[in-house]
């Protein structure tokens, strides 16, 4: 067992929620724009990687240092103990970035660094000849900010959004770790109703689904560490096994996605199926005006078209109104929009009771959040 520096890494504005999921897992956490940092072993890489639902990516920090020129970063990067994880065969490409620093030329920084580390590997391994790479991959990346250098190896390969399940999609999806994030903000327990009515491709109501049954994110994928001779193959298979006795496949829920586009329902019907939900999430073509809820004390999350395209402005503004009042005829309800329009509160009618500013890709949004009544305390 070795300890590594991980980190996970965050969109803007995610990061509180990011930090959290990996304090659920145990682990003591700092957090700096865009990056929670955390120490673990070969099975924090691997749970982290099966179970956070709103982190990018994990990746282990092999060094940072200070650089102000190109002989120090290869001089540091090869003191590095690249060795101890690296196999002679590794396959390592080097991506990288550098702001406000004084070696700014990425392409040269990232020939450096790959230099150096082969450097080091045939010293380790005892080669003349050059490595031939044919082994497992270790994403490299050399990301330089203010002069300080940080190296870092990637352990989830694609990114921790795909989770396997998404098999089509309409044309503004939400990235699963956003959908999951945007869940988690609400007070939705899986005894409650639950209801995406701007469903799209289902991202939103599959993830509530997955928490809702405390359904590991990364079960059905795969990642680029699972090669690595460093991890052990049965250590996956324990997390993997682990996961399948958390989830609670028991857990009736109670979830409705709907759309006004019966394309882009079928499509959700398909994905949820895909992620092995089919039968949990009730789907039906629906207009937001008609919103309608046998149950109380539900949740709706919803993430509208925004009117940015040109002529979609009034009718989104419309529908906005529409959404305001079919909403407000359900007062135990507690309602969440995510939406990049100036005057979304105007338009619905009413002033949020909280918001808070999230990155939708680049799109700068608010989460507009009306909490709904509380239910009566079961012992008045
Ligand atoms: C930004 S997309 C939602 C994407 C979705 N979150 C996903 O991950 O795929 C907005 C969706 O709202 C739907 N929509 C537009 N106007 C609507 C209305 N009046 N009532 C219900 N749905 C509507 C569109 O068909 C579109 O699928």
């Amino acid at each position: 067992m070795t300890m590594y520096k991980l980190i996970a890494t965050a969109a803007m504005g995610l990061e509180a929620i990011v930090a959290k999921e990996v304090q659920q897992l145990g682990y003591k956490t700092t957090v700096e724009n865009g990056k929670i940092m955390y120490e673990g072993d070969e099975e924090a890489i691997v749970r982290s990687n099966m179970w956070l639902r709103t982190a990018d990516r994990v990746k282990i920090v092999m060094g940072e240092f200070n650089v102000y020129s190109f002989d120090q970063l290869f001089e540091q990067t090869k003191a590095l103990p690249w060795d101890s994880l690296l196999p002679v065969d590794a396959a390592f490409p080097v991506s990288g970035k550098s702001i406000k620093s004084q070696l700014y030329s990425v392409p040269d920084c990232q020939a450096i660094v790959k230099k150096a580390i082969v450097e080091k590997l045939k010293y380790s391994y005892k080669r003349n000849s050059f490595l031939d790479e044919s082994g497992p991959t270790y994403k490299i990346e050399v990301a330089i900010r203010n002069d300080v250098a940080t190296l870092t190896i990637d352990t989830s390969g694609a990114g921790l959004h795909k989770r396997g399940y998404r098999v089509g999609q309409g044309e503004a999806p939400l990235k699963e770790t956003m959908a999951a994030a945007l869940v988690q903000l609400t007070n939705w327990r899986p005894d409650r109703p639950f209801h995406d009515p701007f469903c799209g491709s289902g991202t939103i109501a599959i993830e509530a689904a997955l928490i809702g049954q405390n359904i590991a994110p990364g079960f059905n994928r795969d990642f680029i560490s699972e090669e690595w001779p460093i991890i052990k193959k049965d250590l996956w298979e324990k997390v993997r096994q682990e996961a399948e006795s958390a989830a609670n496949y028991d857990q009736p829920l109670e979830i409705y996605a709907t759309d006004i586009d019966h394309k882009m329902v079928e499509i959700a019907k398909e994905n949820a199926i895909e992620a092995g939900l089919g039968e949990l999430i009730q789907f039906k073509q629906m207009q937001v005006k008609d919103f309608t809820a046998a149950h109380d004390y539900g949740v709706i999350v919803g993430n509208p078209p925004y009117g940015e395209r040109i002529g979609e402005e009034e009718a989104v503004e419309t529908m906005y109104r529409e959404m305001g009042e079919a909403f407000e005829q359900f007062p135990t309800w507690s309602k969440y929009i995510i939406t990049s329009h100036p005057s979304f509160e105007n338009l619905y009618g009413k002033p949020a009771t909280k918001k808070r500013k999230l990155f939708n890709g680049f799109i700068r949004t608010d989460y507009y959040q009306y909490w709904g009544t509380r239910p009566p305390r079961k012992d008045s």
